[in-house]
């Protein structure tokens, strides 16, 4: 996810720390490039100019780009990583944007819902856009704001004022920060739903993503609340909300060394990600529908009349990606009523499968590389299958060689294992799923936008389960030295148990095993001798009552064994206690969406474990991130 810094020294103070506006800058684009990054780009005030360079690629290309064409000595900047959200990592993407006869800079992190208006309305005016970004658009509205309705004053507020009226005409999630020509010394940013935090200095003042950004300089931080717009110069921090009234931000001493910033404090990375999980869902939900309910999947760039003849569709993925996709087909074929397969990728086009014309592909891929699944879609687009890729990574090359895409917004993802990559992928096909009963009409458009609340409440949810997470951290120390796990589950639930089972293969290099609960008396149950630690997800009382019985009965069964139960159940469901060894509760939730609750508990109980035993959770023993050959 895009990083920002912004910064503001002055002279006296850049004497004693030697500082300039691009030495700070660059250094903070340098610690936040562990967020991940396609495309960089700063922007400083100097002589009565802005003066801006970017480019796509690697801070490198923006550093050569800087050796060729230096920028001149300043005190005020602004810089920025981008991941490519609206537009491709291209130059002309990258930010800053600039407006007001490129008087003004401004960079951005986030997405801008009502950018398509906001644009028409401004090229009604006559601005012209020279590049496929939300970004740039709110950049017009805010030089628009500044020039036209303030007329360039810059004695009550300015560059402020301005950033307030914009921030009223926004909707969505979004950072911005700003700099104009005529306000030399000063750096404005505001917030929503976006991370800024403000780096206190004496004589000079840093912005941040996160703290990595200034890290180097102090470790006086100031985090701001929601809706919150901060103007710094080298001397002051002023808060406002979006109306100008006086706003407080809390002050905190930052004690992480630089390397746990990039982790945000966190010991792994992963442990950072399944933290980061709330935002994963919510910001791959975010943009998708309006006010109504009614899905606007713009990116979906597949005729909806083809869409409306599909008679089957087959996900390909690998890993933990096709265990996202098994749960989505539960959800699919219900709301939908089209048939759905989910088919590894490496198995499918050595099956000779049934594809035509009327089958969509739905790929589902974190990387975008994944050989396997680029293969198995090649194959499906050459018997003339329409192909949709569900893909975290923009411009990779399965999302490239689709007929549409639908990105998930988790954020890079840097631990070798999956966490939230998944729990997005289940979100955005769940969103297809839903796009599909709007488009067919299998679901009334209130129906739909019931689901869309109930998914909107997830990430809260999400976030309580993590704020609880001491209970499941301490089973998994005390299991450090578990031979065997196995994982059981029924309906989503049996996703959910093989995804836990993986991740403890993976992380604790444990032997662990998910089956569907049904299946046990088929086989499994032999495997049951005392003391087996076996997991159960539990489906939610309030569901359709027989699966959770027959979930219960098959605790019964497997403790009647000897095994050792430990219990992922919905809250209030008191009837389970009495078979469980241990029971961790998740909020409720309706069934279909239980498994974006239900995951979270296994994955802490993974990243415990394999820890207790000392292993590298970032980087377990021989995986890739991208697996990038057959
Ligand atoms: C497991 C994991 C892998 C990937 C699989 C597919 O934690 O990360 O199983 O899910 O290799 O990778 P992508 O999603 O990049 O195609």
């Amino acid at each position: 996810m895009c990083g920002i810094v912004g910064y503001v020294g002055r002279t006296s103070g850049r004497a004693d720390a030697g500082h300039t506006a691009l030495d700070v800058v660059l250094e903070g684009l340098r610690r936040l490039e562990y967020r991940g990054y396609d495309s960089a780009g700063i922007a400083v005030v100097a002589d009565g100019e802005i003066s801006s360079r970017k480019k796509s690629g690697k801070l490198s290309n923006l550093l050569a780009e800087l050796d060729a064409r230096p920028l001149p000595e300043s005190l005020t900047g602004i810089g920025h990583t981008r991941w490519a959200t609206h537009g491709g990592p291209t130059d002309q993407n990258a930010h800053p944007h600039l407006s007001d006869g490129g008087k003004l800079a401004l960079i951005h992190n986030g997405i801008i819902e009502n950018f398509a208006e906001l644009k028409l309305e401004l090229v009604a005016k006559g601005v012209e856009f020279a590049s496929e970004t939300d970004t740039e658009v709110a950049a017009a509205l805010l030089g628009d704001i500044f020039r036209n309705k303030l007329g360039g004053d810059v004695s009550d507020g300015g560059l402020t004022r301005a950033m307030e009226l914009a921030c009223q005409r926004l909707e969505g999630a979004f950072t911005l920060l700003a700099v104009h020509a005529d306000q030399p010394d000063v750096v404005v940013a505001a917030r929503r739903n976006s991370p800024l935090v403000v780096g206190l200095g004496e004589g000079e003042n840093f912005l941040g993503s996160d703290v990595s950004g200034f890290i180097d300089y102090t470790r006086r931080a100031v985090e701001l609340g929601q809706d919150q717009i901060v103007t710094i110069t080298a001397d002051s921090v002023t808060i406002t909300d979006f109306f100008g009234a006086p706003a407080e931000g809390k002050e905190y001493h930052v004690n992480w060394d630089p390397e746990s910033a990039e982790k945000g404090g966190f010991p792994s990375f992963m442990e950072k990600e399944i933290h980061d999980q709330p935002d994963a869902v919510g910001q791959t939900l975010l943009g998708r529908s309006d006010i109504h309910g009614k899905l606007t999947l713009d990116e979906l760039r597949i005729d909806p009349a083809l869409l409306k003849s599909v008679d089957k569709i087959i996900v390909l993925a690998c890993g933990t990606s096709a265990y996202a996709g098994q749960v989505a087909k539960y959800a699919i074929e219900h709301w939908c009523r089209i048939p759905t397969e989910v088919e590894l990728s490496h198995e499918f086009r050595y099956r000779d499968p049934i594809v035509d014309a009327n089958t969509l592909i739905v790929s589902i891929s974190q990387s975008g590389e994944t050989m396997d699944t680029l293969m198995a879609v090649r194959y499906a687009k050459e018997q003339g299958a329409k192909t949709v890729s569900i893909c975290n990574t923009n411009g990779s090359t399965i999302p490239r060689e689709s007929d549409a895409v639908l990105y998930t917004h988790a954020g890079p993802e840097i631990a070798v294992a999956s966490t939230k990559a998944f729990l997005a992928q289940i979100t955005a096909a769940y969103l297809l799923g839903l796009y599909l009963a709007q488009l067919r009409g299998n679901k009334f458009q209130g129906e739909i936008k019931d689901i869309l609340a109930d998914l909107a409440k997830i990430p809260a949810k999400i976030q309580r389960i993590l704020d609880n997470e001491g209970q499941i951290k301490e089973l998994g120390e005390a299991m450090a030295d578990a031979k065997s796990v196995l994982f059981l589950g029924r309906h989503v639930g049996f996703p959910v148990a093989m995804e836990g089972a993986l991740k403890l293969k993976e992380l604790a290099y444990i032997h662990a095993e998910g089956f569907a609960a049904g299946e046990l008396k088929h086989g499994p149950i032999a495997l049951i001798e005392e003391g087996q630690p076996v997991f159960v997800v539990v489906p939610s009382p309030r569901g359709r009552d027989s699966l959770h019985s027959k979930v219960v009965s098959n605790i019964q069964e497997v403790r009647a064994r000897g095994a050792k139960t430990i219990v992922i159940a919905e809250e209030g469901d008191e009837a389970v206690k009495a078979y469980a060894e241990h029971v961790f509760y998740i909020p409720e939730t309706p069934t279909l969406l239980a498994p974006l609750l239900a995951t979270v508990p296994l994955q802490i109980f993974a990243l415990a474990l394999a820890t207790a035993k000392g292993y590298d959770v970032d980087q377990p023993r021989n995986l890739a991130k991208s697996v990038t050959v057959e």
